[in-house]
């Protein structure tokens, strides 16, 4: 059955951008997201003219905020935040269809203000809306909000139509297996799966869209994509920022629910998964949990899948900064992971016996989220490495951020009288190429969910796939507190532990 049998309403990855008549309704609408990322990527799309002629935007939030100062707000947002400068012809559209609907996100009654205020747009404008409900609030009221869309019967508008309801939440979804299952619980008395689009920013990023398309529209890497050639792969987040202002947040969370448990093991989805049947939102997906659910438990004995560790005090872009103890809002005996490394095993066909090794950091040496995949090397009867020949394995290593691109290392003959050899890097950079200025990821992620297009959204059994490796770690490292917890210096590539994790392999990390 074709993904669009399964259903209707759901189009895969497509070229046809054009969204019905919608209003976006935003909740934590007075909130950072909203201002750095939401707005800019709202005004964004209709700068490129992709909003649909009929486009509103109606923010939420506790906090009572007159229509007009919620507009100067949503302007201030994009003149420091867009990627582009505000054009008044376009603002000046798009805030004459701003509002701003006060009310708690338990308040039940307030939800029947906010139905009978959308339905006054449509009233005014004659035609019925598609309404995308966007939830962008701590994830403390994620439930209290998709419960009262259900019982306010908003969350049901135009059920069975094209332009039925739709949700987009915000992540962490859950912090651990547990909660993820309740959340999706709450959701599905509420909406159809196909009405609900989970985030994950990374999905939306140009660069990890274009690993689909690195992977199966050039025939020269399939051949390679598996267990006779590729020795190990390695997916680096990196991040130079520290926890900055978000103690509080941190704290319940971590490196492991922050950053691996979605983004990182979303590009390793995408890196191993199976080619799927189309290009469709369900085609992919199944293939992406199809691979999640091959990953073997973890062991979580002292030598091994997993190491984590805190930062210290260090430098990082030449300053000196505290450790993560002293930051704003930690406990002095914090038991919170800022760098998280796992070793994987996939057991199928294609990775059997091929090591997958992620990790990611807070204020580590440099900004880099990277995709390697490492060859292994040929047989040395002609060149062996040694003396005479400087040799690498071959590396193809997908750029995610920042200076995106596609590096391979090859091995090339220095010019010169004798036989010498060198690693070489042959490159593609998108900023050459395809100059800068590339979309941010929020503004696919807004059209795709106008447009009723999954594909770069986390499925209800994805993301309960991930928690299900995650969570035994969560609960050992929860059970040991700070005792064996590792520390880096600010500004380092992270603990001697996550050395030792690849190392026992006779690898290290690139
Ligand atoms: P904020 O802390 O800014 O909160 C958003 C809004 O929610 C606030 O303006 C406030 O609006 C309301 N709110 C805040 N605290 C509470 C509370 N305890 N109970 C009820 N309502 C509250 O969050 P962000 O905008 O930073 O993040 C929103 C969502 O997006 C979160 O789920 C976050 O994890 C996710 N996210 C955020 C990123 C970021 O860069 N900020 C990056 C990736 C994901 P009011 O008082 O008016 O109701
Ligand atoms: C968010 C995390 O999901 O991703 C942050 O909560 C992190 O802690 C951020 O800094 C990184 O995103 P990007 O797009 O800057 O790599």
């Amino acid at each position: 059955m074709s993904d669009t049998q399964r259903h209707p309403f759901l189009h895969g990855l497509s070229k046809h951008r054009g969204a019905p008549p919608t209003v976006v309704v935003i909740f934590g609408a007075s909130g950072d997201l909203t201002a750095r990322k939401l707005i800019p990527a709202v005004y964004n799309l209709g700068v490129d003219g992709l909003l649909p002629a009929d486009f509103y935007l109606v923010g939420y939030g506790r906090k009572p905020i007159p229509d007009d100062e919620f507009r100067g707000l949503a302007a201030e947002a994009i003149k420091e935040f867009s990627r582009r400068e505000l054009v008044p012809a376009v603002w000046d559209r798009l805030a004459a269809r701003t509002s701003y609907v006060a009310g708690g996100y338990d308040e039940r009654p307030a939800f029947d203000r906010l139905a009978q205020h959308l339905a006054e747009i449509e009233k005014q404008l004659g035609r019925p809306l598609q309404t995308l409900f966007y939830i962008s609030t701590p994830p403390s009221v994620f439930a209290p909000i998709i419960a009262n869309l259900g019982a306010s019967g908003l969350a049901a508008r135009y059920v069975g139509e094209p332009h039925q309801a739709k949700v987009i939440v915000e992540k962490p979804f859950g912090k651990d297996l547990a909660s993820a299952r309740a959340l999706n619980a709450t959701l599905r008395g509420v909406f159809e799966e196909h009405q609900v689009y989970r985030i994950d920013h990374y999905l939306g990023k140009e660069t990890v869209q274009d690993l689909l398309v690195q992977r199966f529209a050039n025939a020269i890497f399939e051949p390679l994509w598996n267990r006779n050639f590729i020795d190990n792969v390695q997916i680096t987040v990196a991040e130079e920022v520290g926890v900055g202002s978000r103690g509080g947040y941190y704290e319940q969370s971590g490196a492991l629910r922050d950053m691996i448990q979605n983004h990182t093991m979303q590009l390793l989805a995408l890196t191993a998964m199976e080619p799927p049947v189309s290009l469709g939102a369900e085609s992919i997906r199944d293939e992406k949990v199809k691979l999640l659910k091959a990953i073997q438990p973890l062991d979580l004995g002292p030598n091994g899948d997993v190491a984590r560790a805190q930062y210290g005090a260090g430098m990082t872009g030449g300053r000196k900064v505290r450790g993560y103890l002293e930051e704003e809002g930690i406990a002095a005996n914090s038991a919170t992971e800022t760098y998280a490394a796992l070793r994987l095993s996939i057991n199928n066909w294609r990775w059997q016996g091929v090591p997958f090794y992620l990790r990611s950091g807070k204020r580590m040496a440099r900004r880099v989220s990277e995709i390697a995949i490492n060859f292994k090397r040929p047989p040395g009867t002609l060149f062996a490495a040694g003396d005479e020949f400087d040799l690498a394995a071959n590396t193809l290593s997908f750029q995610i951020q920042p200076d995106e691109g596609l590096g391979v290392i090859l091995n090339a003959k220095v010019p010169g009288l004798e036989t010498r050899t060198q690693p070489v890097k042959m490159s593609f950079r998108y900023a050459t190429t395809f100059g800068s200025n590339t979309p941010e990821a929020y503004e696919r992620l807004v059209l795709d969910a106008m447009v009723g297009d999954g594909t770069l959204f986390i499925r209800g059994d994805e993301t309960e796939a991930s928690w299900r490796l995650c969570t035994p770690v969560l609960e050992a490292w929860a059970a040991a507190g700070p005792q064996g917890m590792d520390t880096y210096p600010a500004g380092s590539w992270g603990p001697p532990a996550a050395e030792t994790l690849l190392a026992r392999n006779g690898h290290h990390w690139r």
